[in-house]
């Protein structure tokens, strides 16, 4: 159990870095404003993902280091295919926002699990740096459901 916990740390991590590379490029391609806001306060907290994620190995006494994650590289792999076959803007947007909101919910499905096994190893204290990061992954993607049903980012796209 404790192997696995500090293995699917080091596949975090490792996501959390491949996410920092990505977040530049989706910045570039969103035509809304708005998006384009959004993607760069995550990539701010991205930043912060991985400073915590340093933090947790520092607590629970590992080397901070990332292993291979293909989950994530398909999930931005098939962001990127998608993207470049889509020429008009708003479609782009649209599947911008889905892609960013597959890559929030990889890493909501990862942290909730890291939360719980901090929790049943005995280290409320990796827990609790963890349930940060889960925080703002959820705010990120509500805040990318408002973009796309309240901003209209699905609705220009279909027009
Ligand atoms: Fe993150
Ligand atoms: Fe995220």
């Amino acid at each position: 159990m404790d192997d696995l916990f500090v293995h699917t740390l080091r596949d975090i991590y490792y996501a959390e870095k491949q996410i920092l590379k990505n977040l530049p490029k989706m910045i570039d391609k969103a035509d809304s404003p708005l998006l384009r806001q959004g993607f760069e306060t995550h990539l701010r907290e991205t930043e912060g993902h991985v400073d915590r994620l340093e933090s947790v190995f520092e607590l629970y006494g590992v080397e901070a280091k990332g292993v291979t994650c293909p989950a994530i590289d398909g999930i931005l792999k098939e962001a990127d295919e998608i993207a470049g076959d889509i020429d008009d803007k708003q479609v782009l947007d649209a599947a911008l926002v889905a892609a960013a909101q597959a890559v929030e919910h990889y890493e909501m499905t990862r942290y909730g699990t890291l939360i719980a096994w901090a929790k049943k190893l005995g280290r409320g204290d990796c827990a609790e740096i963890l349930q940060q990061t889960l925080d703002e992954e959820k705010a990120t993607d509500a805040k990318l459901t408002e973009l796309a049903e309240g901003r209209g980012i699905n609705l220009a796209a279909a027009e």
